[in-house]
């Protein structure tokens, strides 16, 4: 079973890796963000948070199930995600258009992720992934109306 899924894996530790750090920019937002375009952009950025703080705990947890084990630390999720952290304090519009550009990065790598799971007939996984690559349609074509 390890040999099997040892890909899906390692495609699901850099969408855990991935994950944390956009729900942790996206408190960063929920929290910082300024502007006319507070009560809106706050609540949304928490919805959103909510959405990938339950995504990472299913990623973990699959993880699990197929064997493996979740990166343990921050630092190892550092090390392994495709994202950036933001450590400044952008406007709001930088905020929506910073999310725009990783979640146009994360789904390329749920599609990879999805190709290697279907390879080998996990569909537990895909069904997960659809569900990610789901919401990520979502609150994408939200994130760019609010630039429309
Ligand atoms: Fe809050």
């Amino acid at each position: 079973m390890a040999d099997k899924s040892t890909n899906v894996i390692a495609f699901l530790n850099g969408l855990l890796a991935d994950a944390s750090v956009l729900a942790r920019k996206l408190k960063h937002y929920h929290w910082n963000v300024r502007g006319r375009d507070f009560f809106t952009l706050h609540a949304a950025f928490e919805q959103m948070y909510t959405k990938w703080s339950g995504w990472y705990d299913a990623l973990a947890e699959r993880i699990v199930a197929l064997g493996g084990r979740p990166l343990p630390t921050l630092k190892a999720e550092l090390e392994s995600t495709t994202l950036q952290e933001d450590s400044s304090y952008p406007d709001a519009a930088t905020m929506v258009q910073r999310l725009l550009v990783d979640l146009e990065g994360v789904v390329q790598c749920v599609a990879r992720a999805q190709t290697g799971s279907e390879q080998v007939g996990d569909r537990t996984t895909v069904n997960l992934l659809d569900e990610i690559a789901d919401g990520i349609a979502d609150a994408s074509w939200k994130l760019k109306a609010y630039h429309a």
